[in-house]
């Protein structure tokens, strides 16, 4: 795990997410105003994600989730949509020893078999390869939704209950936050959508129940290293009161951490 040792990483490690989810839009938008078609707006988000994954790891957060490509996605034109799959094949293709070789493990979440053979393929090699990886986590949401993954996780229950596993009143949130994806690792802290629109868009909707929303305007081809240290500012700002007031908070922290102060 990188060390807050480097000199121009502030030392804001008790404000600094865990988690982080990040919705990557403006790929289209970044083309159309350089008269570029689609796809190379998506082929300069690579750039961005390539940005994101790196810095995450420097700074130490223990898992990034990006959103790749929604259940909904399937809807846009065929052509943009193949251009994409191709982008995903070359692009796991070129990263995954490098995303190995900086100990990041690799994981898709959502459901992978309407991909094409030679795709689900490479998810599959780029997560075995990366299993026991210890540094960064990294989740590829691909073909995701967060109905899905709520429906997915009823269906998966159901099954227990039926198979006798488990009984029905043993169901709380708990249990069924652990039938979801991402369920061995902390809810995202923080969120970040880039492309100026203030939607959570069927990502994690479970999972991000508590989680601060950052939006910023930057398109993701767009989005650099200074926008992800704005983001961590921002947050780092933020108080967490998961339903708490900033009171109770305050005289928990003083407690636990004499000398300290939530900030507001
Ligand atoms: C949304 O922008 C972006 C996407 C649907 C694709 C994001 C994918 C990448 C950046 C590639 C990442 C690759 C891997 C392997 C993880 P948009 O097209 O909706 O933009 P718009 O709102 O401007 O039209």
């Amino acid at each position: 795990m990188p060390t807050d040792t480097d000199s121009d990483i502030p030392s804001t490690a008790d404000a600094r997410p865990r988690h982080i989810a990040v919705i990557m839009d403006g790929n289209g938008r970044w083309a159309n105003k350089r008269h570029m078609p689609r796809a190379a707006g998506h082929k300069a988000g690579v750039n961005a994600t390539r940005r994101i994954v790196e810095n995450s790891a420097r700074y130490g957060i223990e898992a990034l989730t990006i959103f790749a490509f929604s259940s909904e996605n399937w809807q846009r034109p065929e052509k943009e949509v193949s251009s994409l799959m191709s982008l995903f094949v070359s692009t796991i293709a070129a990263e995954v020893k490098k995303l190995h070789k900086k100990n990041v493990r690799v994981q898709f979440i959502g459901d992978r078999t309407r991909f094409s053979d030679k795709l689900q393929a490479s998810i599959n090699e780029s997560e075995a390869l990366t299993a026991a990886n210890t540094g960064l986590k990294l989740n590829i949401a691909a073909n995701y939704g967060g109905r899905w993954d709520i429906v997915h996780a009823c269906r998966n229950i159901l099954e227990s209950v039926q198979g006798g596993e488990l009984s029905a009143d043993e169901i709380d949130e708990s249990l069924f936050s652990r039938y979801l994806s991402l369920q061995d690792m902390p809810e995202p802290d923080l969120l970040i959508r880039t492309g100026g629109e203030q939607r959570i868009s069927n990502f994690l909707i479970w999972q991000l129940a508590y989680a601060e929303l950052y939006f910023t305007d930057a398109l993701w081809p767009d989005f650099a290293d200074n926008d992800f240290q704005a983001a961590l500012d921002w947050y780092a700002g933020r108080q967490r009161r998961f339903g708490k007031t900033g009171q109770q908070l305050a005289q928990e922290n003083t407690a636990s951490t004499p000398g300290r102060q939530v900030s507001s």
